[in-house]
């Protein structure tokens, strides 16, 4: 069996003072990586700051015998936090775009604060610090990335428009980052996890939130950045020692064909065949969409332009 290693490698993992991103950072630390310890510290739901998380969790990782730096910024500041990891051990190989905080309400009862806050910390944040460290990963021809979603991103919560937004935002980040970054050997990748930790002790018994250990979840996003992992902008849900990964299913679909084709009534009279998933395929590049579409005007062969990099 390969034992996976991190040797002379610089992991920085957002909000990695609790829960899964201590997890992660102590995994990755046992597995010879230098680690960035960022972690604001605040509260669940984003007021305040503290210095202590951060701290216990790089103590917790020097008596285990590994080398960890604390970084206290908030991910909105990235530049600051892979700025840490250049000043302290030159390098940056890994990026977990983890921290979080919640703003539940259901949408009726949303404040504009509580959305634009959910926005800064989980989307712009995890923009904020990958586009940082986005350069250096080009240089060295080498990049890891995770970004965490959740499954109120992918199926939706009450409660949760504002954090459901902003995670299922992060899978389409994910995807392209996967795809621009591909060519320097630069893989990201998007985890829906199951945990216990202070966000969902609110809504889990103790026991389960006891059992659901973060660990379990720390085997899937560093077994995802190892260098041999050829994964790239994948979605994966896991908890609990269960990984599955996601992808879309697409239905074959309806040509509606004659004169006076595409009109509304025709089409809703057509919903139950266009929803009908026998003979689905799974479509999985910007290409897969054009085809159908290009073949309906006979242009089978035209493909959108690649941008330049
Ligand atoms: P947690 O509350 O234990 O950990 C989140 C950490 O992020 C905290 O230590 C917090 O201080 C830090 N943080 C918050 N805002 C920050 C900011 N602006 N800058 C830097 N650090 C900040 O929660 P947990 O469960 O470990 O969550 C980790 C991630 O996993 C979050 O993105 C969360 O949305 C996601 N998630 C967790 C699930 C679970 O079952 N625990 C389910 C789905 C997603």
């Amino acid at each position: 069996m390969s034992s996976i290693r991190f040797d002379q490698k610089t992991v920085v993992i957002t909000g990695a003072g609790g829960g899964l991103g201590r997890a992660y950072a102590i995994e990755f630390a046992r597995r010879g990586a230098r680690v960035v310890v960022n972690d604001l510290g605040g509260s669940g739901s984003g007021d305040g700051q503290s210095s202590a998380a951060a701290d216990a969790v790089v103590e917790e990782i020097k008596a285990l015998g590994g080398e960890a730096v604390a970084n206290y910024d908030s991910v909105e500041e990235g530049e600051k936090i892979i700025q840490t990891a250049m000043d302290n051990f030159g390098r940056v190989d890994v990026v977990i775009n983890n921290a979080g905080i919640l703003r539940d309400s259901s949408f009726a009862k949303m404040s504009d604060q509580d959305w634009d806050l959910i926005q800064r910390v989980h989307l712009k944040g995890a923009y904020s610090v990958t586009k940082a460290a986005w350069p250096i990963m080009r240089k060295q021809n080498f990049g890891r990335i995770i970004f965490t979603a959740s499954a109120a991103g992918i199926y939706g919560n009450f409660g949760q428009a504002n954090y459901s937004a902003a995670k299922l935002g992060l899978y389409g980040l994910t995807q392209t980052l996967a795809i621009e970054g591909a060519k320097n050997n630069i893989r990201a990748n998007c985890i829906a996890p199951i945990a216990g930790s202070r966000l969902t002790e609110t809504i889990m018994s103790p026991a389960v939130v006891e059992a659901l250990k973060p660990e379990a979840v720390a085997a899937l996003v560093v077994s995802l950045c190892a260098q041999e992992c050829e994964e790239n902008g994948s979605l994966f849900e896991t908890g609990a020692g269960w990984t599955a990964k996601i992808r879309w299913e697409r239905s074959q679909g309806v040509v509606l064909e004659g004169e006076d084709a595409v009109d509304a009534d025709k089409v809703a009279d057509s919903l139950a065949r266009i929803g009908d998933f026998e003979g689905a395929d799974h479509p999985a590049s910007i290409e897969d969409t054009f085809k159908p579409v290009m073949s309906r005007i006979g242009m089978d062969q035209a493909k959108p332009e690649p941008q330049k990099a």
